[in-house]
């Protein structure tokens, strides 16, 4: 990989020089107070806003927050963030109101050496994920007219060719960020020659987000343990009732080939907990994972299946987890996913835990992130990036 990295531009001359960081400050807000639940992502680029600051750049950072439809919501404003992360830095993070007008501009000229701006959500722009090359690249000049040099941190972003992604850095002189490097380090090493046995854990809830990823593993993986919503195609592909859990019924047919294609090596839950409904106090049982009584919605793996998965990762020295095993956001159906992390975070293992909701289900269980060897801040990127695809983010790196 020919990518120049943030190093190489610090050995340069940046005292002074405006250098735009890509990040991805797309974190969960809490729907009824707007606050932020899990800062991991802006923890994930501190490094890099770290190492910028102290060599006296003009440090710009842009994001996009959610999916807002190309105007600006302020139910999506990154405002929140700015507040969040100059606590982080011990310094205030000057906050735009847009992201390249009049705000963005006086803003960006008002900043001292070493100082921080975030600018208004990407997103609030239609050229930032437009499919017209014309209208991305006008938005892109705007962006790269703010800035010397363009730092791409936003590793969960990489995979989406957008302009602030994709179009920005054939403007600018370009580099990977810190965050950027260690992950495509990582994902580089499961994509390699990993130590064996190499299990990975999927779940989540829909089969179709990880057919793509499925059929790039199975050859490459010892084991792959499924549980979440997911299993329950799965489940049916074996003829099983499944009640009212999660079910893509067109998927059921691919479901059944990949488990004749997969020769022993794809591990389904052997029981889960089935519940009268999505409630967080819905009344619930353990019951056979070929026994799903057919009112009942299976909301998390049982703990047979726990002890069954915890084994088969014990003996792995290669691991890579993507999604939760239940709906750990309710207490009584985390069991599962907590059952799993913790026998990831025990196991004598290079451990990956993959991005978005099974990171986020790290920290919200409370466990010890540093008893994992890396948490992605991708989730549709770590996926991407094993499935061996190109990656818009990284291609305009490497150019
Ligand atoms: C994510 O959370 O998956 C990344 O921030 C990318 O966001 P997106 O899926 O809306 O492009
Ligand atoms: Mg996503």
């Amino acid at each position: 990989m020919n990518i120049r990295t943030l190093d190489d531009l610090l050995a340069e001359e940046v005292t002074g020089r405006r250098v735009l960081v890509r990040a991805d400050l797309n974190v969960p807000l809490d729907k009824q107070t707007g606050q932020i639940t899990d800062d991991g992502r802006i923890r994930a680029v501190l490094p890099t806003l770290g190492a910028l600051v102290q060599a006296g750049a003009k440090v710009v950072v842009c994001s996009h927050l959610g999916r807002p439809k190309g105007s600006p919501d302020p139910a999506f404003s990154l405002r929140p963030v700015a507040g969040r992360l100059g606590e982080l830095l011990g310094a205030p993070v000057h906050f735009a109101e847009d992201t390249v007008g009049d705000s963005a501009r006086s803003t960006v000229a008002g900043l001292a050496d070493g100082q921080v701006a975030l600018l208004e959500n990407l997103r609030f722009n239609p050229g930032e994920t437009s499919k017209d090359e014309a209208q991305r690249g006008a938005f892109a000049d705007q962006l790269a007219a703010l800035a010397d040099a363009y730092v791409d941190d936003a590793f969960g972003a990489v995979h989406r060719r957008h302009a602030s992604v994709y179009d920005v850095p054939a403007r600018l002189p370009h580099v990977a960020g810190r965050l950027v490097l260690r992950e495509v380090e990582v994902l580089g090493t499961l994509t390699g020659e990993p130590d064996r046995p190499y299990v990975v854990v999927l779940g989540g809830s829909k089969v179709s987000d990880k057919l793509a990823v499925i059929e790039a593993l199975l050859p490459k993986v010892d084991r792959l343990l499924v549980g979440g919503g997911m299993c329950f195609t799965f489940l049916k592909a074996q003829g099983h009732e499944v009640g009212s859990s999660l079910l893509e019924e067109e998927m059921v047919e691919t479901c059944r080939s990949l488990l004749e294609r997969a020769g022993g090596k794809i591990m389904l839950p052997v029981d889960v907990v089935a519940a009268d409904a999505f409630a967080p106090d819905a009344p619930h049982d353990t019951v056979r994972a070929d026994g799903i009584p057919s009112k009942r919605v299976g909301l998390d793996i049982g703990p047979e299946t726990v002890a069954g998965f915890a084994a088969a990762l014990r003996g792995a020295r290669t691991i890579f987890w993507n999604g939760p095993m239940g709906v750990f956001e309710m207490a009584a159906f985390a069991h599962g996913t907590r059952g799993v992390a913790e026998a990831i975070a025990n196991a004598d293992a290079f451990t990956v835990v993959g991005g978005g909701d099974s990171a986020a289900a790290v920290r919200a269980l409370g466990l010890d992130e540093q008893a994992f060897s890396h948490i992605s801040t991708g989730g549709g990127a770590s996926l991407e990036y094993l499935e061996g695809k190109t990656l818009p983010g990284i291609a305009a790196l490497e150019n």
